[in-house]
């Protein structure tokens, strides 16, 4: 017999650009068990913290193909989603541009050209199959957090100067935590 301990749910620390395990490439969920599920109710408890709008298992170090989002704004209802090995199936060729930002990229904001609208399949809590076909916000989020689970983050849309810019201040203040880390 295997023992169960079940914990509360937790805000759990988003790593920050440069870690490496951002560069991962996440791996598919096989079994959606007791760890995944407690992994799930993380992501939401994290998301909803931070705030973000959506959060890969990558970015609190889970190398797993699992997704959380809300792409409610303001005070309407929260809609809880989860994506568990999501793939984009489809993309429109219709392309829009909007200001995109990322949990694991505090503070930093900048202009991302995608497909306005997407279609995605991916599994629920449950194990079941779905396609859903997502336009504005939504289609976004879907596209930026499934990117993650490749180890690709939305500053790879971004011009290069841009990108080695804003990667050359995260890398400097990298240093200095672990710096005062060892210090303090
Ligand atoms: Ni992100």
């Amino acid at each position: 017999m295997r023992a169960i301990t079940y914990f509360a749910r937790m805000i759990r620390p988003i790593l920050q650009l440069p870690d490496p395990v951002l560069r991962k490439v996440s791996t598919p969920v096989q079994k959606i068990d007791a760890e995944i599920k407690k992994l799930i109710e993380d992501m939401f408890e994290t998301m909803y913290d931070a705030p973000g709008v959506g959060l890969a298992a990558v970015q609190i170090g889970v190398t797993k193909r699992v997704v959380t989002i809300d792409a409610t704004r303001g005070d309407d209802e929260k809609k809880p989603m989860v994506f568990i090995n999501p793939e984009i199936i489809s993309a429109s060729d219709e392309k829009d541009s909007k200001e995109e930002g990322c949990l694991s990229i505090a503070e930093f904001y900048e202009e991302v050209e995608r497909p306005s609208e997407v279609k995605v399949r991916y599994m629920d809590e449950k194990g079941k199959t779905h396609e859903i076909e997502a336009d504005g916000l939504l289609a976004r989020a879907l596209q930026h957090e499934i990117d993650h689970l490749n180890g690709v983050l939305f500053i790879d849309h971004i011009s290069k100067l841009k990108r080695d810019r804003v990667t050359k201040k995260f890398t400097k203040v990298a240093k200095a935590n672990k710096r005062a880390a060892i210090v303090g």
